[in-house]
């Protein structure tokens, strides 16, 4: 696992970088942090230290014992990786013209950009952000070793409404993983479908299935931090994806969409990873006009939908095709036989007897391959689906 610095500049969005760290933590990152005067000011050491982190502060360093008279040097060397989140536009300002007054920018000056640029993820007022000072700062910035990471636009601590909005510690967790990860799926593109299809009743009933569309998004993460393109077929999803240069997202509510546009984007795709939960069957006669409540009895026709991932492994039979099969009993028997009538190289079989899986973070699955071997899996959804991507670099090596 790599060794973080991360640099904590004075702002409120410091509070984020505390579930950044965690998040690091949780993933056995090893974490050093330096904490500005100002970052001290929102959060404290003694939170940082909790996470199991190592924490360094201007106003506690004692310069006159020799193992701290280095450390600006010292920890920009053991650092693999080094993020300043939130960097405050004051901060910005210093290292866009090279000040070292403090530890955090002595780190800096002292740290080799060269094969790895410094991460920065600025956080401030929206017209702070605009000021043109704070753009040309960060112009300096792009053109030496320094990667912004954007902020978002939204409502601002201030009550303005805005660009200057740090990056939630979910999206730092992964751009910081997508630096730390082989770019294998460079140029590859894959087709993601998640969350639960709906089938329309009548404009305000429909048929669906429970999928929060958390699985998805853990191989969503796993599919970007390994450089692929990644094309989301989104069902309902009970979360917001957040955006990325890399993922597109479409909209597809029922499974006759989601396979117009799967059709359509496996023309030139190399895998699909069928994680959505589709509604098995759909009304024959879509009621344009609400059904009124007259008879106590209603009988709907139903049919049943199409196969999404049989029908692309049939008509484009060269893309990998990895599937899921969620089952309340004889799991291994019955994701064995799905493996076979669909066609697919790999399934995922989750047994939701217990109703411990649907929106919850953590999964319990056994990966079938083609030959029969079978590995179980316990963990977080985004563990399970890096076990599930290393898996597949056997298959993807084929591509
Ligand atoms: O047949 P079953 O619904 O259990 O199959 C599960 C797998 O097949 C999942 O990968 C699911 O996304 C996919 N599937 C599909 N189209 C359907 C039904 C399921 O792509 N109509």
């Amino acid at each position: 696992m790599a060794k973080i610095l991360i640099g904590i500049s004075g702002s409120i969005a410091a509070y984020k970088t505390i579930l950044y760290l965690r998040e690091l933590r949780k993933l056995n990152h090893q974490c050093r942090v330096i904490l500005t005067t100002g970052g001290a000011q929102f959060v404290t050491a003694n939170l940082i230290a909790a996470l199991g982190c190592e924490v360094y502060c201007d106003q506690t360093l004692d310069f006159t014992k020799a193992e701290q008279a280095m450390l600006h040097i010292d920890l920009a060397k053991w650092a693999e990786r080094f993020v300043i989140a939130p960097s405050s536009a004051h901060t910005l300002a210093k290292l866009a013209h090279g000040f070292a007054d403090n530890l955090l920018t002595q780190a800096v000056l002292a740290y080799d950009a060269t094969t790895q640029p410094i991460y920065l993820t600025p956080a401030m007022n929206q017209q702070m952000w605009h000021n043109p000072a704070t753009q040309a700062n960060l112009q300096l910035l792009k053109e030496r070793n320094f990667t912004i990471w954007e902020p978002a636009s939204g409502l601002q601590a201030c009550g303005d409404n805005g660009t200057g909005r740090m990056l939630e510690a979910e999206q730092l967790v992964m751009l910081t993983e997508q630096t730390l990860a082989k770019p294998i799926l460079t140029g590859k593109k894959i087709i993601i479908t998640l969350g639960a299809t709906v089938e329309a009743i009548d404009p305000v009933r429909f048929i669906s299935n429970h999928s929060s569309g958390k699985m998805g998004w853990a191989l969503i993460n796993a599919a970007l931090a390994r450089g692929a393109q990644v094309i989301a077929l989104c069902g309902k999803l009970a979360i917001k994806l957040p955006t990325h240069p890399h993922l597109q997202q479409i909209e597809t509510l029922s499974a006759d969409d989601m396979l117009t546009s799967a059709l359509i984007q496996a023309t030139d795709a190399d895998m699909i990873v069928a994680c959505a939960a589709v509604a098995d069957y759909k009304v024959v006669n879509y009621a344009p006009q609400k059904i009124k409540k007259k008879s106590e009895r209603i009988t709907l026709e139903l049919t049943k939908n199409p196969d999404i991932i049989s029908t692309v492994k049939q008509q484009f039979p060269q893309l990998i095709g990895i599937g899921f099969a969620a089952e309340t009993e004889n799991l291994i028997e019955h994701a064995t036989n799905k493996l076979k009538t669909k066609g697919l190289d790999l399934i995922i079989a989750n047994d939701v007897s217990e109703q411990q899986i649907f929106n919850h973070d953590t999964t319990k699955v056994s990966i079938i391959e083609q030959s029969g071997t079978t590995q179980e899996l316990n963990g977080s959804k985004k563990q399970v689906a890096e076990k599930i991507f290393e898996q597949l670099e056997s298959l993807l090596c084929k591509i």
